[in-house]
């Protein structure tokens, strides 16, 4: 009998272009977004229960705090809407969901994510949890296109849109202007934006933050290259690499790379591509900004949004603002 070839799912277009584009280059480097295949996801969740990874912690301390101010500033005494950038930030959303309905009596939140599967976690989750939220899931790529098309809200109601989790520090300071302006024109006058950032901070702290002791920042990193070795074939050796945090205080961010031990080529059967390494050279793989104080709210003005209230931790580790379609 002649065994059939094993059936391959074709090659991610997107993918394939930007191993291509942030290989070939002097100063290698690639997209954070490619951490999270789904042992990546689960190793980020793992890093938001780690002693020194303090943004998790420390924006749901806020959020427990001042989540009936949130609401109630968003809400100006009308009906809200809750739209959220990621489905990912369950154990958070959770504490103005609960608000919302207090206020209200019931709300419909819609998690916005690329990934279905996130979203009917999310949708079955909370439905469970907060029995009197409807949870209206939206496919969609919130970081591309012209303008985030989320649609009409019901006549007296207002949309309150959530991007936490200081996820706009993974954006440098343009790409996170543009993304807030597209967030922006897609919304109606009232409707608000709460957003989360993670503060400048003692460079101690920020390196241990994001270089635990217990290496789960550096499996998340090592988990890009098990990745494309999985869906390109490539052949990285993950212990011929090492993963470095860097704070650049000249850009105000914590960097993540990794970097090859020794000098080796990498194959990528599936693209017909070979890259080179030399000792000691490195793949930048995330940009993570910190914010100084008023920074967000400048960010938020800069992108139409008229800076309403900010709410951090007493340590000024983490800040949330909201801003209001003027
Ligand atoms: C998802 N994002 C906000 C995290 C951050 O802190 O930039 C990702 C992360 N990288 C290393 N640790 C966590």
């Amino acid at each position: 009998m002649i065994a059939s070839p094993a059936i391959l799912a074709p090659v991610d277009e997107q993918l394939a272009s930007d191993v291509h584009r942030g290989l070939s280059v002097a100063r290698k480097w690639l997209p954070s977004r490619l951490f999270y295949d789904s042992a990546g996801s689960r190793l980020f969740d793992q890093i938001t229960e780690l002693p020194e990874y303090y943004l998790t912690r420390t924006e749901r301390g806020i959020l427990t705090s001042y989540a009936p101010e949130m609401i109630a500033w968003a809400a100006d005494s009308k009906r809200l809407r809750i739209t959220e950038l990621g489905a990912g930030s369950a154990d958070k959303t959770r504490l103005l969901l609960t608000e919302a309905v207090a206020l209200q009596g019931s709300v419909v939140y819609e998690p916005v994510d690329l990934s279905p599967d996130a979203l009917a976690a999310a949708k079955q989750r909370i439905e469970r949890e907060i029995v009197a939220v409807t949870v209206a899931p939206r496919v969609m790529d919130y970081t591309n296109g012209p303008k985030l098309d989320l649609g009409p809200v019901d006549a007296g109601e207002r949309r309150l849109v959530l991007y936490i989790g200081s996820s706009i520090g993974n954006f440098d300071r343009s790409e996170a202007a543009e993304l807030l302006g597209r967030v922006r024109a897609g919304l109606g006058p009232g409707d608000a934006l709460l957003l989360g950032v993670d503060l400048v901070k003692d460079e101690a702290k920020l390196q241990a933050a994001y270089d635990d002791a217990a290496g789960v920042t550096a499996a998340f990193n090592l988990n890009m290259l098990a990745h494309l070795n999985r869906e390109l074939d490539a052949d990285f050796d993950l212990a011929a690499f090492q993963h470095r945090a860097v704070w650049n205080s000249a850009e105000s961010r914590m960097e993540m790379h990794l970097q090859a031990r020794t000098a080796q080529r990498v194959h990528f059967e599936r693209l017909g591509f070979e890259v080179d390494f030399s000792a000691g050279e490195s793949i930048h793989t995330e940009n993570s900004y910190k914010y100084l104080p008023g920074q967000a709210e400048a960010t938020l003005n800069a992108a139409g949004f008229a800076p309403i209230q900010t709410w951090a931790d007493t340590q000024g580790w983490f800040a949330v603002c909201l801003g209001r379609v003027a």
